[in-house]
C-alpha cells in the first residue's frame, strides 16, 4: 500500500468541468470516501487517478512517483466499477484469479491458488469457488467483483459506488465486512459514493465533493458537527438539516440568516418553547417517528419518539438547542 497524492487536478468534457482544482491526500492505509450527488465529479475524479483520463492540468504521484503521465496498468492501482462485469462463462475462482494470470505477472499457480482461497474466505465466497459467476446472487456477484481486486495487493484500490446496486439489506452487511477488511489488510481505499451512510460508516476522512469541487474534508465526525456551508451540512444527516430563516427564532448571532436545526438541536414539547409549529404527519418508523411539522408555513422535519404520542393537528413548541448558523450566502456564522 502507499500514500496517493492528487494535486491540483482538473479535467473538462467539452465545456463540462468534470473536476476542478482538486487536491487530496490519501495516507497509506487510510479509507477516504468522495461523497457527492450523481455529475459531481466522483467517477472521472478515479478515473483520473487510474489514468483511465488524463488531467488537463494537475499531477498524480503515487508513493511519491509522478504517475501523470503513466499508463493504468503501470500506476499498481485495482479499480471495482459501479457496474460489475464478470466473465459470465468463467468460474468464480477463474474471475478471481484474471488479474493474477496476466502474462507479465508470472505469480506461480499455487500462490494464485492461495491467494483467491484467502480473498474468497474474507468475502465469504469460500464455497462457491467452482460455481459459474451467472450462478451466484447479485450480493455474491458483488462480492466476487471486490475479491478480484483485492487478490492484488496494488498500492491504491479505487471503488466506485460498489454497493450501489445491491438492495439495503446486502448493503449493510456488505459495508460492514467492507470495513473490516479494509481494516484486516491495512488497504488504501478510495471510495465514491452518494450514500451517505457508507461514507459515514466506513471512511476515516470524508471529502463533500460537489460540481467538480472538494467543498470541505475531514473525519465524519468533523463534517456532520462542523460543517462550512449550508451545502455540506445537508449532505449528512437524516433527517436532512431544516435550514430556516434565523428571525423566525430569537438569539442569532450577527450575520446569520439561516439557522440550521438537526434533530438534535430541535426539543419538541407540548408548550412553553420559542415558536409553536403544527403536526402535519408523523411516518412510524419502529423505534422513532419522524415528525414533519409546520413552522410559520415552512415544513420542518425532525425526529420524536413514538412513545411521545404526537399526532396531525397537535400543536407543539419547538426549542433550539446549539444549532448551526449560516450567512446569506450559505458560509457557516460562529454561534
Ligand atoms: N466521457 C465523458 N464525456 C462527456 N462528459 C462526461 C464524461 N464523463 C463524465 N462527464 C460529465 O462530467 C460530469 C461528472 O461526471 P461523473 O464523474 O461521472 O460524476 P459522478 O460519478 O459523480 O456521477 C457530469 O456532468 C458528466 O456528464
Ligand atoms: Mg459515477
Amino acid at each position: 500500500m502507499a500514500e496517493v497524492e492528487i494535486n491540483a487536478v482538473s479535467k473538462a468534457f467539452g465545456k463540462t468541468q468534470a473536476v476542478s482544482d482538486l487536491s487530496l491526500t490519501i495516507g497509506d492505509g487510510e479509507f477516504v470516501a468522495l461523497l457527492g450527488p450523481t455529475g459531481a465529479g466522483k467517477t472521472t475524479a478515479l478515473r483520473l487517478v487510474a489514468g483511465l483520463e488524463q488531467p488537463d492540468t494537475g499531477s498524480i504521484r503515487i508513493d511519491g512517483r509522478d504517475v501523470t503521465g503513466d499508463a493504468p496498468a503501470d500506476r499498481d492501482v485495482a479499480f471495482v466499477f459501479q457496474q460489475y462485469s464478470l466473465y459470465p462463462h468463467l468460474t468464480v475462482f477463474e474471475n478471481m484469479a484474471f488479474a493474477l494470470r496476466a502474462p507479465t505477472r508470472r505469480v506461480p499457480e499455487a500462490d494464485i491458488r492461495a491467494k483467491v482461497q484467502e480473498v474468497a474466505r474474507l468475502l465469504h465466497i469460500e464455497t462457491k469457488l467452482d460455481n459459474k459467476a451467472t450462478q451466484l446472487s447479485g450480493g455474491q456477484m458483488q462480492r466476487v467483483a471486490i475479491g478480484r481486486a483485492l487478490v492484488r495487493s496494488p498500492s491504491i484500490y479505487l471503488m466506485d459506488e460498489p454497493l450501489s446496486s445491491l438492495d439495503a439489506k446486502l448493503r449493510g452487511e456488505l459495508r460492514i465486512e467492507l470495513k473490516r477488511i479494509q481494516v484486516d489488510l491495512g488497504a488504501t481505499i478510495l471510495y465514491v459514493t452518494h450514500d451517505q451512510t457508507e461514507a459515514m460508516t466506513m471512511a476515516s476522512r470524508i471529502g463533500v465533493i460537489e460540481g467538480g469541487r472538494l467543498m470541505q474534508i475531514g473525519s465524519p465526525r468533523e463534517i456532520y458537527e462542523n460543517p462550512i456551508n449550508a451545502h455540506v451540512a445537508a449532505r449528512l444527516g437524516q433527517p436532512t438539516i431544516n435550514l430556516l430563516p434565523a428571525t423566525l427564532f430569537g438569539g442569532a448571532p450577527a450575520g446569520a440568516e439561516t439557522v440550521g436545526a438537526r434533530t438534535e438541536h430541535l426539543a419538541i414539547a407540548r408548550g412553553g418553547g420559542d415558536v409553536s409549529a403544527t403536526v402535519k404527519r408523523v411516518e412510524h418508523l419502529g423505534d422513532q417517528s419522524h415528525l414533519h411539522l409546520d413552522l410559520a408555513g415552512r415544513p420542518v422535519v425532525t425526529l420524536a419518539d413514538p412513545e411521545a404520542g404526537f399526532g396531525a393537528g397537535d400543536v407543539v413548541s419547538l426549542r433550539l438547542n446549539k444549532p448551526l448558523f449560516f450567512d446569506a450566502r450559505g458560509w457557516r456564522v460562529a454561534a
